[in-house]
């Protein structure tokens, strides 16, 4: 009877270890791949809003990390990529985050080019309400388009707002709150560009980006 107590555990103790084994196997091997691809996409979004025209390096090549919660919008330090064109930088795409989205943080990536004219805008990831706040997303709304040609002037630029709050970009109907934090997201990121201009463009490459 013990003999069998003991076996029998031993085997269901095996058991366990061979399936934590493989979840654990199966998580790894995951994992790789879910990062590749967010990263293909990621490479995929850069395309979009930084012209092939204007640079002729390998974006994810030139990648620098920024840190600065106050206008990152988060603690840890965030990628941005730096396009040139014969050795020359032109532009930079810098991934930020809008802390004070309706459902938490709104990840997104603004490029800029080096007069400090937006080149682009686009959400990474956010947690908004669907049919209300995701109108930040390309594929729900051409809202963020509006950002493309815009550039700060001065220091109390008021165009940098919601209609609603006596800025120039649209809030959505009945949602108010997404667009809001949206546009503090992208009028902060350019600020800090504007400001750092010289140093964040000839940093040396610090952080890598997986792509295949
Ligand atoms: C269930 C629910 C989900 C909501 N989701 C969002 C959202 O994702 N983004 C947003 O800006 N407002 C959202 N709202 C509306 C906000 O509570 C708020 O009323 C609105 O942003 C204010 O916009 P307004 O000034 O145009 O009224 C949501 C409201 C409810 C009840």
């Amino acid at each position: 009877m013990k003999r069998s107590i003991v076996k029998n555990a031993s085997l269901l103790g095996l058991f366990a270890l061979l399936c934590t084994a493989l979840v654990a196997l199966v998580n790894q091997s995951t994992f790789e791949r879910i990062k590749q691809q967010q990263d293909l996409e990621l490479m995929r979004t850069l395309h979009q809003i930084i012209p092939d025209e204007i640079h002729d390096n390998a974006l994810i090549e030139h990648c620098i990390l920024i840190q600065d919660a106050d206008v990152l919008g988060v603690d840890e330090p965030l990628p941005a990529y730096i396009a040139s064109q014969g050795g020359e930088p032109v532009a930079i795409a810098m991934e930020t985050v809008a802390p004070d989205g309706y459902n938490g943080q709104i990840k997104l990536v603004v490029a800029i080019d080096v007069k400090g004219e937006v080149l682009g805008v686009r959400t990474l990831n956010h947690n908004e309400t669907p049919g209300l706040g995701d109108k930040i997303d390309l594929r729900k709304s051409p809202w963020v388009l509006s950002f493309k040609g815009q550039s700060i002037q001065g220091e109390q630029d008021k165009r940098w707002a919601v209609k609603k709050d006596g800025g120039q970009f649209d809030q959505f109907t009945g949602a108010t709150i997404t667009p809001r934090a949206y546009v503090g997201a992208v009028k902060r990121t350019l600020r800090y560009f504007n400001a750092n201009k010289q140093t964040l463009l000839s940093r040396p490459a610090n952080c890598e980006v997986q792509y295949e």
